[in-house]
């Protein structure tokens, strides 16, 4: 079993525009272990992302103080690249373009980099491996043979990273708004990969504003951020009273009178 701990996490973004380091995240607590599927809801603006991008190491977040830990080892230290290859996986909100690399040339460097120098997947297990979750997410072989994203549509990219979750089979994988544009029928789609890692040596913090998300994918907990902080943890009913309610509902009952929603005035 593998565990990945976020530890009383403050973390601090250059704000560019006024020229001084902003506070993002306020103490942020949240422990998960492989076998199981978090997920994380809570009005825009609030650091969800901000979380995931410090978790994976992008070094514009700042953290000032509180730790990660990967199987109780603090991977502050780690440039992203190591985080990757002890097995952390972040599908990004906004996936980058990368001319120049084909999908497939990326997926095979990717699994790769986690298996040791002298022992390179042989090409017809990566082959055959493509083909099977090709299937599975009713991706077009040409697909492998595009530029990383280039072109690609909203709901292709978001397919796309479902397509490198299951064939890096990281053991944590963050997927910030992997439902964020795709139509039912994509949705249902990227739902069945996620699922289909689904198992004892997979965990998964999955962000969302959708409760439909997670009638597909099933959470064991589920987190609400306001302002930077968790403020509360729950079971997959919790998701289902907010998308009833709204975060107003939870905000005045937890008496946290300083969080901007934005349909007030
Ligand atoms: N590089 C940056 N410079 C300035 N502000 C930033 C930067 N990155 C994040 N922020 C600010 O931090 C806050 C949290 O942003 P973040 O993207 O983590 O929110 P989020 O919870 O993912 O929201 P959404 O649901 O809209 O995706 C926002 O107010 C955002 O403007
Ligand atoms: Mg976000």
């Amino acid at each position: 079993m593998a565990t990945l701990e976020i530890k009383n996490l403050h973390v601090e973004v250059k704000d560019e525009e006024k020229k001084q380091m902003k506070q993002i995240l306020k103490g942020v607590n949240m422990s998960l272990k492989t076998g199981e599927i978090h997920a994380i809801m809570g009005p825009n603006g609030t650091g969800k992302s901000t979380l995931s991008e410090t978790i994976m190491g992008n070094p514009n977040y700042h953290v000032t103080s509180g730790d990660i830990l990967l199987n109780g080892e603090s991977i502050l230290d780690m440039p992203v690249d190591e985080r990757a290859r002890k097995g952390l996986f972040l599908a990004m909100q906004y996936p980058a373009e990368v001319p120049g690399v084909t999908n497939a040339e990326f997926l095979r460097t990717a699994i790769n980099v986690r298996r040791p120098k002298d022992n390179p997947i042989p090409i017809t297990d990566f082959l055959n491996e493509l083909d099977k979750n090709l299937d599975l997410l009713d991706m077009k072989e040409e697909m492998t043979e595009r530029y990383l994203n280039e072109g690609f549509s909203g709901g292709e990219k978001k397919r796309n990273e479902i397509l490198q979750l299951l064939m890096i089979k990281p053991s944590f994988a963050i997927l910030d708004e992997i439902d964020s544009g795709l139509d039912i029928d994509a949705l249902k789609v990227v739902s069945r990969g996620v699922n289909a890692m689904r198992g004892d040596n997979f965990g998964s913090l999955i962000i969302t504003h959708y409760q439909r998300l997670l009638d597909y994918i099933v959470p064991d907990v589920v987190h609400v951020m306001m302002d930077g902080r968790v403020v509360k943890d729950g079971g997959p009913e919790l998701a289902k009273r907010l998308e009833n309610e709204g975060y107003a509902g939870l905000r005045n009952e937890l008496g946290l009178k300083d969080v901007y929603l934005v349909d007030e005035d």
